[in-house]
């Protein structure tokens, strides 16, 4: 190719490293520009690298504020490579004319299954078990030996109940565990007869649940939807899961109930402030603690990087992008 050829392709900036199987098939059709470094790019380096570009493909840890978009006037999509896109302004994109693209389906089972991993996990006290071997204090067999709680015959209580969620309901039956779940639209009949499981109300759930999962995805109304009354309304020997969004609860509630046995344990994959931690939830052993990888497989992350090229391309092209998360205004 001609350099001026070359020179008039649109120029696509990711904030990050992408698998080559994504990268190759952007190549023949953009100039691409990658923040190469480990850290997150800063708001400057953001500002910089997004000069002249008609594409962005940003991580869930980037924040895109709305007035990052003056900075690059070209800039047609904002393609997120995860399926939240909490960390864009959504509503300046959309007034500025971006298009504003998910990468969900992908990574379903990847964090479904992380989700009954973290949920076996703390019901069978996996990870203290291993570090208790590892410190070379198994002596032998012994009938109290980290008793655990069975699934079989518990009920999981499911909030928020869309890709993700399903995807959980279905795992979860398999392991003999009643499911109910609660989500702003309740779900046909059908699929609720498929998935074997119940609607209930918010607070009836948190009630009745042996287990609760977390699966809204993270906004004003989710923001701190699991905070000390809440934590309080569940049963002493709740185990809670969070892969979705750590602000989804209020993670010094979440310590006190943890530490004061209001509830019995917890699994986390995110947090409120990643990547810091809550001082509290470190010393706790009742508790997983895992550095968000939800979507941490070979086959969701290929997928996820896959997708947000696929979306780019499209705007590209000059067609509506398979995921949009908003339709610009013009
Ligand atoms: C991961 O947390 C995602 O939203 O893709």
């Amino acid at each position: 190719m001609q350099k001026k050829d070359l020179d008039r392709r649109p120029l696509v900036f990711i904030t990050g490293s992408l698998p080559k199987v994504a990268l190759r098939l952007l190549e023949p059709v953009a100039n691409i520009r990658v923040h190469q470094q480990k850290q997150p790019i800063t708001p400057t380096g953001l500002k910089r690298g997004i000069k002249g570009a008609e594409a962005l493909i940003c991580f869930l840890y980037d924040s895109i504020p709305g007035s990052i978009l003056s900075s690059a006037p070209k800039l047609k999509i904002v393609a997120n490579a995860a399926a939240g896109f909490n960390n864009i302004d959504t509503a300046a994109a959309q007034a500025a004319g971006v298009w504003v693209t998910n990468t969900p389906d992908v990574l379903t089972e990847a964090t479904a299954e992380l989700t009954l991993a973290l949920l076996l996990g703390v019901a069978r006290k996996i990870v203290p078990a291993d570090r208790f071997l590892r410190q070379g204090k198994f002596r032998g067999w012994d009938f109290y030996l980290f008793l655990g709680n069975q699934l079989a015959g518990k009920t999981l209580g499911i909030v928020g109940m869309g890709r993700i969620g399903q995807a959980v309901a279905q795992r979860a039956s398999a392991f003999g565990l009643k499911i109910l779940y609660h989500n702003d639209l309740r779900l046909p009949a059908e699929r609720e007869q498929e998935l074997g499981a119940s609607y209930t109300p918010f607070a009836k759930l948190l009630k009745q649940s042996d287990f609760i999962s977390l699966h809204v995805p993270l906004t004003s109304k989710t923001r701190h939807m699991i905070a000390a009354p809440q934590l309080a309304s569940m049963k002493p020997t709740a185990i809670l899961i969070n892969t979705s969004r750590g602000p989804v609860i209020d993670e010094k509630s979440l310590v006190e109930a943890l530490k004061k046995g209001r509830i019995a344990g917890a699994g986390l994959d995110v947090y409120e402030q990643e990547p810091q931690i809550e001082k509290g939830l470190m010393s706790l052993e009742n508790i997983i603690l895992l550095p968000h990888i939800g979507s941490a497989t070979v086959e969701a992350r290929n997928g996820i990087a896959i997708t947000a090229v696929q979306n780019v391309l499209a705007v590209l092209h000059g067609k509506q992008p398979p995921n949009p998360v908003i339709i610009p205004e013009r």
